[in-house]
């Protein structure tokens, strides 16, 4: 039997499952994470590694408001990926909406699990602030170069975006999980399925901040690169996506990818 987060008993009883598609050590529940982190038990995740949207794209709200597809991608119109929810809030509204689901994260999070946060640099300070309030203890800002990035005459490249990471409370040294770099440095994927998909190799870096084995939570997984890289590198994760085609195309790839790696053996 494929192992949901219902049947490993770490979802309130009481609570209707959404759907769901799983496999081995992973799941993706179609809904909103506002509501579906409510319903986890407490202690439930080792790790809580998450790209939100940023809710970023612009200097004022006109530009902050246009949809995914045109801030975040260069397709044209024809090409373009589906777009998502949750981007165009201002940054009060999008730094309360942040603290709000950190808080939920928290409670469900063991005592000393780190979290990690992508973010890019129009909204770091905002989600710095967020974490914190949202009670955990904020311990540093990781950078990922992606490596090529727009020329701007007179101007510094925007080549970097960024990882917000803390813990729940203490984060004890004799945690099993080594050294690990402050600086990534991936290009973006190319064939992208998603608007602001994450490289995977990243992901698989990131990933070893949680201990050997423990199951980590993307509530937005988009298109589930941190539940792929999770299960790759031997983790159990569970990720929450609520666009109906970024739940589609993030199950359909991980069922590709991982049923191609059982059948590689
Ligand atoms: C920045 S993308 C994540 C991309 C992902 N890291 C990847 O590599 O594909 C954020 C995702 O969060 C989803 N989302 C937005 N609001 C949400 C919510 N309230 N609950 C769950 N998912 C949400 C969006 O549909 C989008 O796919």
């Amino acid at each position: 039997m494929t192992k949901t987060p219902e049947t490993l008993n770490i979802l309130n009883p009481d609570f209707r499952m959404p759907e769901h598609c799983g496999g081995d050590r992973w799941s993706i529940l179609h809904g909103d994470s506002l509501q579906i982190l409510r319903q986890f038990e407490p202690n439930s995740f080792d790790a809580i590694i998450t790209d939100p949207p940023y809710a970023s794209g612009g200097s004022n709200q006109t530009t902050k408001n246009r949809s995914t597809s045109e801030k975040y991608s260069s397709m044209s119109k024809e090409k373009a990926l589906p777009d998502f929810d949750s981007d165009q809030m201002d940054q009060l509204s999008w730094m309360f909406w942040t603290a709000a689901w950190l808080q939920d994260a928290r409670r469900i999070a063991k005592p000393g699990a780190p979290v990690c946060l992508f973010i890019d640099w129009r909204q770091l300070p905002a989600m710095t602030l967020a974490l914190q309030w949202a009670g955990w203890t904020w311990r540093g800002v990781a950078v990922w170069d992606k490596v090529a990035s727009r020329p701007q005459k007179g101007r510094f490249r925007q080549q970097s975006e960024y990882i917000v990471w803390g813990s729940n409370g203490k984060m004890p040294l004799e945690r099993n999980v080594g050294c690990l770099p402050g600086v990534f440095r991936y290009p973006n994927p190319q064939n992208r399925i998603h608007v602001t998909e994450k490289p995977l190799q990243l992901m698989r870096d990131v990933v070893q901040i949680c201990e050997p084995g423990g199951r980590i939570l993307d509530p937005f997984a988009g298109a589930g690169t941190t539940v792929l890289a999770a299960v790759q590198e031997g983790y159990e994760a569970v990720g929450i996506e609520m666009s109906d085609a970024y739940f589609q195309r993030s199950t359909e790839r991980l069922k590709t990818a991982l049923e191609s790696e059982v059948n590689q053996n």
